[in-house]
């Protein structure tokens, strides 16, 4: 049976191999305990109390082994879901957590699929960077029996290819965004600067997309122009500094993550542009961590729309459906808030206070 601690040292005994042979060389390989640590959890887990299906497993040194296939390390926001699904998918909780980090390359995330395949764990955790070129891969997992369940982001392959998504919805944060905008400039006319994220990611799409469908409401707005920044702090201020260079008469910055949105911070300071609430240019961001929702209750960022990085608990939740040989949803959604500065008030959002943030745990 896969689950038996010689499989699980096997596995761990692979997963440091892959290290040395990934297709990246930036790509960095680990799992969740080295091979002593996990012989020691297993003697542990007889004496340990947990949750009861948890318990059950760990304590009879039967871990559930998943692979997590993580885009990379690219903001506050990855940041946060990385450690989300380490403290949701731990040892104690009866899991055996293989986890790659492939720095924004979608070759080296195929090929941490495929190791995953090759170590024959018992489920693999998608967070796809583009959404295209799965097919294959996917058939490859479903081939070798692995259930693949895809997290935050979307892939375009066949629904029958994968067991099952959970995510937030990334069309509807554009909307919230482009509708907070039209609410907040009643009629008055914008000329829009958009930092996008990752090209070819569902993020990226789903927010771009979003957006639009509101924009070609308002004939009063102008996007003057649109370019990746990679969903990095460095990719946000590169590209606002050729935004400055190139248009003087812009009224809002649209960046599609925190980020970005400091990176943009940074380039406008240096040029002595004023943004926020008591400065010339609006500024939305989405994400909503905590350092974003710091920005927007200063009142430097206008309007912050949520992505809810703590997804691990809703992948559990139907890994255990999974488990119990249930039928799962095609998608489970993890739903979204908004924030705006003190002094907006918004139907689509909520007003900031220190309240909120004190209650903001990424
Ligand atoms: O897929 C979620 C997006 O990816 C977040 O908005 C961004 O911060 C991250 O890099």
């Amino acid at each position: 049976m896969k689950r038996k601690l010689a499989v699980l040292l096997a596995g761990t005994m692979v997963m440091a191999s892959l290290v040395g042979c990934g297709s990246s060389d930036t790509a960095t390989t680990e799992t969740a305990a080295s091979t002593e640590e996990a012989a020691e959890t297993v003697e542990e887990t007889a004496e340990e109390t947990t949750e009861e299906a948890a318990d059950d497993t760990a304590a009879s040194g039967d871990l559930i082994k998943v692979g997590h296939a993580q885009v990379g390390h690219e903001s506050d926001w990855r940041a946060a879901n990385t450690q989300n699904f380490q403290d949701v998918f731990s040892e104690a909780n009866g899991y055996d957590l293989a986890f790659v980090d492939s720095d924004n390359d979608n070759a080296a995330q195929i090929e941490a699929v495929r190791g995953f395949i090759q170590q024959e764990v018992d489920y693999i955790f998608l967070d796809p960077i583009e959404t295209a070129g799965w097919d294959t891969v996917l058939q490859e997992a479903q081939d070798a029996g692995i259930p693949v369940i895809i997290v935050d982001r979307s892939v375009d392959a066949d629904e029958s290819l994968y067991t099952t998504a959970v995510g937030t919805d990334m069309v509807l944060e554009g909307e919230t965004a482009g509708n907070w905008l039209a609410e907040y400039l009643n009629g008055e006319a914008a000329n829009i600067l958009v930092i996008e994220g990752t090209v070819g990611a569902s993020a990226t799409l789903g927010r771009t997309e979003g957006f639009n469908n509101v924009a070609a409401e308002h004939s009063e707005w102008t996007i003057l122009d649109s370019q990746d920044g990679d969903f990095t702090q460095a990719g946000g201020q590169e590209v606002m500094e050729s935004f400055i260079k190139s248009y003087s008469d812009f009224n809002v910055v649209v960046c599609q993550n925190d980020n970005e949105a400091y990176g943009a911070m940074d380039a406008m300071d240096a040029a002595g542009i004023t943004y926020g609430v008591d400065g010339d240019v609006i500024i939305i961001s989405f994400d909503a961590t905590h350092d974003g929702l710091q920005y927007t209750l200063d009142g430097k960022i206008n309007c912050n729309v949520e992505c809810n990085p703590l997804q691990a608990t809703f992948a559990e939740d139907v890994l255990k459906q999974l488990e119990a040989g249930e039928e799962v949803d095609k998608f489970t959604l993890v739903t979204d808030e908004a924030f705006v500065a003190p002094g907006i008030t918004s139907q689509y959002a909520t007003t900031m206070t220190q309240e909120v943030l004190d209650a903001r745990a990424y």
